[in-house]
């Protein structure tokens, strides 16, 4: 095989590599068009290479000193303190370019974990529902801050010892050859070669067992998340035994899989100390045999040892670094899996066409599923015009959510069409089409924010007589009033402060403070009752009156104004009409009704 012939198998085996992958996904976040980054990096590469030189002259300067201080009539010579300064300095000059480096590349290395940790963040928001819904948050969390360990871990030994280290190994493998001939260069690479290849194997190995542990360790965090979000069910449930049980059982399998891992990676550092041993008995036998009975100095014996020692140090600490990096490169891996994960909801060219907010929605023959072979909506038709109010009822799991899913983008149908303004929901660009919708949803969720920033989310700039008129609207003004900070109350993680009505209520009022044209209310009085939910809904008709509006409605008595009804079945809708044709009807409608009345 050609010298070219066997360099491009190893360019191409190095490409294929999967951590060569990592890296190349890695590296844009560290090397940016910042003239100040790149300067930086220039400079710590330069003082890597100035160190290099510095720290492969110590032991030749070194090896004169030893030659001039054995040699009995050069001893007087001032030529031996000149040597002798410059050796110190030469030493000093080595370990002071060590922080100097370091310096130099923190900013670099830091700005590359923000724009990294920015970039996760910013991804995970632009994937869409489906992922949100199935994602464990623990994991997630868990993923971002290992990555801001890993980042650094991995990227400052790549510079700052695994290629220093090889560029001085090659070096002076290259420097012993030309002073003592190959013999000694070619026992240096093959000790190197071993080391690496051991290593690499004995790694791979070790790694099997640390991948194991992490896997557990994420299960661990996520079974712990998800179990404090539980809390209250826990409680009442009365299972807190078997959660104990539960967690104890999943961090006994992550002691279990990370001292498996721990032990792993020291024997990997046990024979990696073995390959440096037997790498300066050797080099010590060899080069004291020759100062004994061949021509060699005794500098010559201290020159060879000088470099051996000062390779066992960084390679010895390299087997430990090399099997840390490995299990950096395996967080990072969640981390990639993470951001490969691509948005199910593309991203529409156009802009919502929209003129004196006035809003059409269509639905033609909507067919969606969530699973394949389980059809949640089969043939759903409508249209929804400004101005007008569309209800939708029917039993629980019958699509209705769905619906609501899918105008809000959450989903993509299957097949049919959602028209928005006559323009097809998914050739829209999402924030156009987001910036006029409204919805409310089953369950609100609160920022761990001030109340009045919750409410004023959607539309920051609002004036306070608007505000206070929309909590007037929701009835949550004796709510406000009552608490000692008012409005600027902070709202528990999760509102976990707030009842589910009041909740509502809040849900309910940032949505008519963001002004939208186009509103869904899916269940979003479910949890109030009889008195406040009429009077909400008939304000909310007045605040409303221009947009269009859909509501999803479990209590028939919120609805019986809307200018249409639908009635979904199993994914189907049954009855069509307005309350009064519909109860005339004496269909499904009119027996729901009958029955909430008896309720
Ligand atoms: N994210 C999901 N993944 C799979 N199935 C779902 C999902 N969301 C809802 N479903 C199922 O779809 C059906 C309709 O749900 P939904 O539209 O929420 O009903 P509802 O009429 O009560 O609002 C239910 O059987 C539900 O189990
Ligand atoms: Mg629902």
């Amino acid at each position: 095989m050609t010298l070219s012939r066997f360099l491009n198998k190893i360019r191409k085996k190095l490409k294929e590599h999967p951590h060569m992958h990592l890296l190349k996904i890695l590296w844009p976040f560290l090397w940016s068009i910042d003239r100040g980054i790149q300067g930086r990096f220039f400079g710590a590469f330069f003082i890597i290479l100035f160190s290099t030189a510095l720290s492969i002259t110590v032991p030749l300067l070194f090896k004169e000193v030893v030659k001039i201080l054995t040699t009995p009539d050069a001893r007087k010579e001032t030529f031996v303190f000149l040597i002798l300064g410059f050796y110190g300095a030469t030493w000093t000059l080595t370990r002071i370019s060590i922080p100097l480096r370091e310096v130099l590349m923190f900013r670099v290395m830091e700005k590359g974990v923000m724009r990294l940790s920015a970039h996760i963040f910013e991804h995970l928001h632009s994937l869409s529902y489906d992922f949100h819904v199935r994602r464990k948050t623990g994991e997630i969390t868990s993923a971002i801050e290992k990555a801001q360990d890993a980042f650094p871990a991995i990227l400052w030994p790549l510079f700052f010892l695994i290629i220093p280290t090889f560029i001085e190994v090659l070096i002076v493998s290259v420097l012993l050859s030309y002073l003592y001939g190959f013999f000694y260069g070619i026992i240096m690479i093959t000790i190197i070669s071993l080391f690496l290849i051991y290593s690499t194997k004995a790694l791979s190995w070790s790694l099997e067992a640390r991948r194991q542990s992490n896997k557990k360790h994420y299960q661990s965090n996520s079974n712990i998340v998800d179990s404090f979000l539980n809390f209250s069910t826990i409680k009442l449930f009365n299972t807190q035994q078997s959660e104990f049980d539960k967690c104890r059982k999943v961090l006994q399998e992550r002691e279990e899989a990370t001292t498996n891992a721990l032990v792993r990676g020291r024997c990997v550092t046990v024979g990696q100390d073995l390959i440096i041993g037997i790498a300066l008995i050797l080099f010590s036998i060899l080069s004291a045999y020759k100062v004994l009975y061949e021509n060699y100095n005794v500098s010559d014996f201290v020159l060879i040892n000088s470099y051996v020692l000062q390779f066992s140090i960084p390679l010895g600490s390299l087997g430990f670094i090399l099997s840390n990096f490995r299990g950096q490169l395996i967080h990072m891996e969640k981390v990639i899996e993470l951001l490969s994960c691509k948005p199910s909801i593309k991203d529409g060219e156009e802009s919502l066409q929209i003129i004196d907010k006035k809003l059409t929605v269509s639905c033609k023959d909507i067919y969606f599923e969530y699973e394949p072979k389980r059809p949640i909506l089969k043939g759903i038709s409508f249209d929804l015009l400004p101005g007008k109010t569309l209800a939708i009822v029917g039993s629980s799991g019958s699509g209705k959510s769905t619906i609501a899913s899918l105008l809000m983008r959450f989903y993509e149908c299957k097949s049919g069409e959602i028209l928005i303004n006559k323009q097809n929901i998914y050739t829209l660009k999402q924030e156009s089409f987001f910036k006029h919708l409204g919805a409310v949803s089953q369950d609100i969720t609160l920022f761990n924010d001030s109340l009045k920033n919750n409410l004023t989310y959607g539309n920051p700039s609002v004036s306070d007589e608007m505000l206070d008129e929309v909590i007037k609207l929701t009835l949550l003004d004796s709510f406000v009033h009552a608490l000692p900070d008012g409005l600027e109350t902070t709202v528990g993680e999760r509102g976990l402060a707030l009842s589910t009505g009041e909740k509502q209520k809040i849900g309910i009022a940032r949505v008519l403070l963001k002004q939208p044209s186009f509103y869904i209310f899916d269940e979003a009085t479910s949890s109030l009752d009889v008195e406040t939910e009429k009077k909400i809904m008939q304000n909310i008709k007045n605040v409303t009156k221009n947009a269009t509006v859909l509501i999803i409605a479990h209590r028939l008595s919120t609805i019986r104004s809307a200018d249409e009804i639908l009635v979904f079945d199993k994914g189907k809708i049954v009855e069509v009409g307005t309350h009064a044709s519909l109860l005339k009807k004496k269909g499904r409608y009119a027996s729901l009704c009958t029955a909430q009345a008896a309720t």
